[in-house]
């Protein structure tokens, strides 16, 4: 109800000043009286994925809350899922700014943040404190200055340290922004990560007494070979689900447009058909073998229906939400 009012004024602000301050008035007001002013109910649209009981199918994705800074107060707003990060072993800085741009007329964003984060102990520190009773995915990565051929090692790095607090991990292989982090969703590199992490998660399950499923996510702007390849990875691997789809390089729907050449990932709007069609193509390839999370241009109740309708068992949104706030939650949940 509230929203259109703050969108207005946020919209007058750079578009990363505007994130910064809305984390920053989130964490305020879950923890004040006025808390009541970002919850709201939603239906309980039950569902059991990868393992996991989830009250409603639908997640905020990776990258709003990097720090897992927001959890409780996105929770308030009806998420049935929240995924933080990507974190990185180390803090980093991220890319220079000015590095997020706003394509209004097609609803879309463009990011070259570049991982920008507080580090993986930070978060798990974040998570220990929030209160939020759904799942937390977090969402990792490898640091920039780590050379991709031992990237693996920043994954295992993380993975060792969220595992206990995760309800899933997300392995984030498909961001544009961090030089060479792509190649690793290609043949002997995925293979050999997926391996790694898979022996790693055997080794936790043990020790910890509790199975924490694995979900890669990867890019939309992989070929319809790639994807085969990859969902053959997959499969092999047994991990236990696939993210689809990240940002895209691709800028043919947003020619035209102020900031369209901005470098980095556009989302949102512009990016909703491609990532649909990676879901049929992943849902044809999987045939049921592993759940798919469905994110990209959720924007709408029939966007959302378009990704299940395509294959996914889940979904996520992050520039829908940036575009239509919280109402979008109660209009997808109640509706779906
Ligand atoms: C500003 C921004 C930052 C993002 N950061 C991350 C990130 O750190 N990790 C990640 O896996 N995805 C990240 N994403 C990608 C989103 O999680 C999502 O996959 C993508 O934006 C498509 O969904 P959407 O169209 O609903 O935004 C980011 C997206 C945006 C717009």
């Amino acid at each position: 109800m509230l929203y259109p009012l703050a969108r207005k004024a946020l919209f007058q602000l750079d578009p990363e000043k505007a994130h910064d301050l809305t984390i920053r008035q989130l964490q305020r007001l879950i923890n004040s009286p006025l808390q009541y002013v970002i919850r709201q109910s939603v239906a309980t649209k039950p569902l059991t994925c990868m393992g996991l009981s989830f009250s409603n199918p639908l997640g905020l994705a990776a990258g709003l809350d990097k720090n897992g800074e927001c959890i409780d107060a996105f929770g308030a707003m009806g998420f049935g899922a929240i995924e933080i990060g990507t974190v990185t072993p180390r803090p980093q800085d991220g890319n220079d700014k000015p590095r997020l741009f706003r394509l209004v007329e097609a609803e879309g964003l463009i990011n070259r943040m570049g991982f920008n984060n507080l580090g993986v102990d930070n978060l798990v520190e974040n998570v220990k404190k929030s209160r939020y009773g759904g799942i937390i995915g977090i969402n990792i990565g490898k640091n920039k200055d780590t050379p991709v051929e031992q990237g693996k090692d920043d994954y295992l790095i993380c993975m060792e340290k969220v595992y206990a607090h995760a309800g899933y991990i997300a392995i984030n292989i498909s961001s544009p922004n961090t030089p060479g982090l792509r190649t690793l969703q290609y043949g002997e590199a995925l293979d050999d990560l997926l391996s790694a992490l898979k022996s790693k998660q055997q080794q936790l399950h043990n020790q910890y007494q509790k199975y924490v499923p694995i979900a890669v996510k990867i890019a939309p702007d992989l070929s319809e070979d790639e994807i085969v390849q990859v969902t053959d990875s997959l499969v092999r691997h047994k991990v236990d689900g696939v993210i689809a789809t990240n940002t895209t390089l691709d800028r043919h729907l947003v020619q035209g447009l102020n900031h369209c050449n901005e470098v980095g990932g556009l989302s949102g709007r512009p990016v909703q058909l491609k990532s649909t069609q990676v879901i049929k193509l992943l849902s044809q390839e999987l045939n049921g073998k592993l759940p798919i999370i469905g994110v990209g241009g959720i924007d709408s109740l029939i966007a959302a229906r378009e990704k299940m309708d395509a294959g996914a068992s889940l979904i996520q949104i992050y520039s829908g939400f940036i575009y239509h706030g919280p109402q979008l939650i109660k209009d997808i949940v109640n509706h779906l």
